[in-house]
């Protein structure tokens, strides 16, 4: 065979693979509003910067009628390429070659590109489109998956991880974008251990697969993935936000951008509108933020579940902060069992990836409930508390209004490092509301009064001046300063410049055991 001839074959055989499954399956995913994984995968990174590996792997499974099976790629595509001129990998499940399921060499090509990202210290997108474990592959592919999930827990922390949800997820192997960072997820793509068949067989209960286990209910209900778009395009704009704003490793600091219109001397006198007189008025938080935030740019993480807290990223004069507020729209901003869960996972990911966490508080108190205590409110909370004092990353916290008892802890108070402390001048810091405090300290006051409904009003009206307001905090160093709101952004710029070289260490240990 002449060199011609070689690079012939070498055509033919790069052709019969970039062909996944052929025309009539590509034609089918289509037909379901799906790209295929090499159209996703050039949608998601830089034009022309994929490095395809591992082309020509093939399984080696005996069984049934295997041997005869051409899997071009083996049903996934993997390799490198650049976001905005960055490293990072990638691979992509091929559900038009036997449904994308996962064989024992499926699975070795994904722990390649996963080996190597650790290796040179990128991040991994990984996007799933799989009928699950290879049937006909039986321990094989089990093994694939516990390979996959191993890798998952090792680079957590080390690499960004993050999960693409475009077809079916199922059985074990949610439990791979599970272990992720994030889980973005487009409509009609699902998530579930065991589908709706297994389950009207084994319960009774009848549900659709969409509504066990679709992008609106993972994102709305369960919590399980905090991204969820109608275009997979979209979807991949939003990644590609997403990767803008983290560091390639965890030994690298966060990418710095030029800053855009806004300069750090910005008075703005619009915060001062938002936060109504009345202390018990809501509003909403997102106003605060996107007002201080570079560009008015908020990119909000887990934006539909537990909304009565707020996490995500923007940036300040160009740095990019982690940002966990709590939002007086919803259920007055309590904190509650699944806030808790979902702000201490964030932050946890902004400690282990150097991203400075700014933190808003309007927080009346853990919510009140049966519910609520059985469900394991005190565990679930300590997580916030345990992620907030475990975090060696600049602790930034402005309190915007209501701070109280535990709760006013648990929100990066100076007691669990908070490096700054500001509060803005409507502050209220006390153990309980006012209204609450008078009922009790002053009763017999209030009880023995010739007027007890004015001698309450009279009473609230004292607790309140005395401590619901920032001063207290202020005169015992638990605040550092009082700042009027349209300095927010120059103050809060200040504050993150000034602990840019932070360094702050732990003792060694293993790990620490964080309740779960
Ligand atoms: C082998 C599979 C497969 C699998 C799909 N295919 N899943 N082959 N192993 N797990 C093949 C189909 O035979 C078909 O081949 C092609 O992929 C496309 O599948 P269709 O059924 O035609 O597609 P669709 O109608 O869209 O249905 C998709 C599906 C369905 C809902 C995912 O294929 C399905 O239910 N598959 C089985 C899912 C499952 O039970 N997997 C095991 C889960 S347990 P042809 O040749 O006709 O195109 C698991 C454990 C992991 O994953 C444990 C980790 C610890």
């Amino acid at each position: 065979m002449g060199d011609h001839d070689k690079l012939r074959e070498l055509k033919a055989k790069r052709e019969k693979v970039i062909q996944g499954g052929g025309p009539k399956r590509i034609e089918k995913q289509h037909a379901k509003g799906k790209l295929t994984a090499r159209e996703r995968i050039e949608q998601l990174l830089d034009p022309g910067s994929f490095v395809e590996l591992d082309m020509f792997v093939e399984h080696r499974c005996q069984e049934f009628e295997m041997p005869e099976q051409e899997l071009p790629g083996e049903g996934v595509v993997t390799g490198y390429g650049a976001i905005d001129g960055r490293k990072v990998f990638v691979y992509a499940q091929d559900f038009t070659v036997m449904g994308g399921s996962l064989g024992e060499m499926h699975a070795r090509k994904i722990c390649k590109v996963m080996d190597l990202a650790m290796k040179v210290g990128a991040p991994v997108i990984g996007i799933n489109d799989s009928g699950g474990a290879r049937i006909q592959e039986g321990v094989d592919a089990l093994s694939g998956y516990g390979q996959i999930f191993y890798r998952n827990t090792i680079a957590s922390g080390v690499v960004p991880q993050v999960s693409v949800i475009m077809g079916p997820c199922a059985g074990g192997a949610v439990y791979s974008p599970a272990l992720t960072d994030f889980i973005f997820m487009v409509q009609g793509a699902n998530m579930f251990i065991t589908g709706p068949q297994v389950i009207k067989t084994v319960t009774g209960e009848e549900v659709s697969a969409d509504e066990l286990g679709g992008a609106t209910t993972h994102n709305t209900v369960s919590g399980v993935a905090h991204f969820m778009y109608d275009t997979e395009s979209d979807c991949f704009l939003a990644i590609r936000k997403l990767i803008s704003y983290l560091p390639a490793n965890n030994l690298e600091d966060p990418p710095v951008q030029a800053l855009g219109d806004m300069s750090a001397a910005d008075i703005i006198p619009e915060l001062r509108e938002i936060v109504p007189e009345e202390s018990n008025r809501p509003y909403d938080m997102h106003n605060v933020i996107i007002g201080f935030a570079d560009d008015g740019d908020f990119f909000e993480v887990h934006q539909h579940y537990a909304r009565n807290i707020i996490v995500g990223f923007a940036r300040l004069g160009g740095r990019p902060i982690g940002i966990i507020a709590n939002q007086p729209q919803i259920a007055a901003g309590c904190l509650d069992i699944n806030a808790s869960d979902k702000a201490a996972r964030f932050i946890r990911f902004c400690d282990a990836f150097n991203i400075p966490i700014v933190n808003l508080v309007d927080v009346p108190g853990f919510l009140p409930g049966v519910n609520q205590e059985t469900g394991g409110i005190i565990r679930h909370g300590a997580k916030l508390l345990y992620a907030y004092s475990e975090a060696t990353v600049p602790k930034i916290t402005l309190i915007v209004r209501k701070a109280y008892g535990g709760a006013y802890l648990a929100m990066c108070s100076r007691d669990l490092g908070a490096d700054v402390v500001y509060a803005w001048p409507g502050a209220e810091i006390a153990v309980m509301g006012p209204d609450g405090a008078a009922n009790i300290i002053f009763r017999k006051d209030i009880a023995d009064a010739d007027d007890p409904e004015a001698a309450r009003a009279e009473k609230i009206a004292e607790y309140r001046s005395k401590f619901a307001n920032p001063y207290a905090a202020a005169r015992r160093g638990y605040v550092d300063d009082v700042v009027d709101p349209a300095e927010t952004r120059r103050k809060l710029m200040d504050a993150l410049d000034m602990l840019s070289t932070k360094r702050e260490t732990r003792p060694p240990k293993k790990h620490g055991n964080i309740p779960v």
